[in-house]
């Protein structure tokens, strides 16, 4: 994922002395790919486990250990907890959490934690049992009370040989967590139900009508809104994605089975935003077995599923925004309007699924935006997490536009 938040910011790295101070490698790659400048600062500990040089060249600037290096320190403890746009500890031992629990500044590190101002996420990774031992414990409480955030690690074996909760977070959690804390939180609060990917309406055990959906569309709204802050709700048909961190994930297989979901959760929503490609039809009967190759000439009759879409627009409250999709292959604005006003919806998003880099499964999509006052507005060709994040724009103005009128009246 891009993250927008992230582009042009001076991300702090500071690695401690852990088996998984190598991850750190990974992680200045994927914030450089964001185009943030890293600087990292290594504990003497980390640099047992990986070289100051090699994050140097990673990161295309000066690392520091020793505090009372004169002849390389060109910027001095200060100024580099003053320049962070946020701190990452990344990986954090116990020791360097005790160390900033207790403000304790006996080295490089400890010294621009206890001096900064800015943000400052720590990722820890340890053996499970340093982790849950109660001064651990006890450190991460003091410190998240004091508005640091520290990462959950996660379950699983870890490098000594032991198995349990201390391992070091994927770095895409990571990316995404640091883009979470730098996001201003616009939705704050807003209960947001998005669904997404395809249905699959099965004829026999084995086999299924679908479409191509990957998910990738609902997926980038519901991080975006994530990062908003809001409270997320996710309906998924199957896809092969992970799920933003921090979402609320519901399954559904088939078209009904998302209605089902999607009707249960409607009404306690603020804003709801279908992107999922819902299958129109399904076969009206399921073949209790798989259906032999030489019967000649099968047919499936099919029926009509529920439209959900359609369905919510009735119910919809005078507080709730409903946002549709409209993939479309001929008349793109023509569908897409007529589609607005029969669901009653507040939005509709015109997407033409013949366009090379636009719909299914690409990174990026080209969208159309229509109101319901007629106007459209034309969104170039971008990233999904991009195209999100204009709809939530407009969708989170919408939303405030509702509540005012409501007070007004
Ligand atoms: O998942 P990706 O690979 O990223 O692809 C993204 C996308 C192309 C799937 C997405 O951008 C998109 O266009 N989604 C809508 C697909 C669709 O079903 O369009 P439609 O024109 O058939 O349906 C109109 C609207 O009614 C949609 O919001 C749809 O979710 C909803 N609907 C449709 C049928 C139905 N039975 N119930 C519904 O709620």
């Amino acid at each position: 994922m891009n993250y927008r938040v992230l582009r042009g910011k001076t991300i702090v790295l500071g690695v401690s002395g852990s088996i998984a101070a190598y991850r750190a490698a990974d992680l200045i790659r994927r914030l450089q790919e964001q185009e943030s400048d890293v600087h990292v600062i290594m504990t003497k500990n980390a640099c047992q486990f990986i070289t100051p040089l090699t994050m140097q060249a990673l990161s295309q600037n000066p690392v520091r250990v020793d505090m009372f290096d004169l002849s390389s320190e060109r910027i001095g403890h200060i100024e580099t907890a003053r320049m962070a746009d946020i701190i990452v500890v990344a990986p954090a031992t116990a020791n360097i959490m005790a160390k900033a629990a207790s403000g304790i500044a006996d080295d490089y590190l400890s010294t621009v934690l206890l001096a900064t101002k800015s943000p400052v996420l720590f990722c820890p990774a340890m053996n499970p049992a340093m982790y849950s031992n109660v001064a651990t414990q006890g450190n991460i409480k003091i410190l998240r009370e004091r508005g640091f955030h520290v990462l959950e690690p996660e379950t699983g074996p870890v490098a000594c040989g032991e198995a349990g909760r201390g391992r070091f977070p994927a770095v895409d959690r990571i990316v995404f967590e640091i883009a979470s804390i730098l996001s201003e939180k616009s939705l704050a609060g807003v209960r947001i139900m998005v669904s997404a990917g395809p249905t699959r309406e099965f004829f026999d055990p084995v086999r299924f009508i679908s479409n191509p959906s990957s998910g990738k569309m609902g997926y980038a709204l519901a991080e975006a809104a994530r990062l908003r802050g809001a409270n997320v709700h996710l309906i998924s048909g199957p896809v092969s994605l992970e799920p933003p961190p921090g979402v609320n994930v519901y399954k559904a297989v088939s078209a009904l089975e998302m209605h089902e979901v999607a009707r249960n959760l409607a009404p306690s929503m603020d804003i709801i935003i279908m992107a999922a490609a819902v299958g129109d039809y399904r076969p009206k009967k399921v073949a209790p077995s798989k259906i032999k190759k030489k019967l000649a000439n099968v047919q499936i009759e099919l029926v009509q599923n529920p439209d959900i879409l359609a369905e919510l627009g009735k119910e919809k409250g005078s507080q709730q925004v409903l946002i549709g999709f409209a993939a479309e292959t001929t008349k793109l604005v023509e569908h897409a309007k007529e589609k607005l006003r029969k669901k009653n919806l507040d939005l509709i998003i015109a997407n033409d699924v013949t366009k090379p880099g636009s719909g299914f499964c690409y990174d990026t999509n080209q969208v159309k935006i229509l109101y319901r006052d007629g106007v459209v507005e034309d969104v170039p060709p971008m990233s999904k997490l991009r195209v999100a994040d204009r709809i939530l724009d407009i969708a989170g103005k919408m939303l405030a536009e509702k509540r005012d009128e409501s007070k007004r009246n």
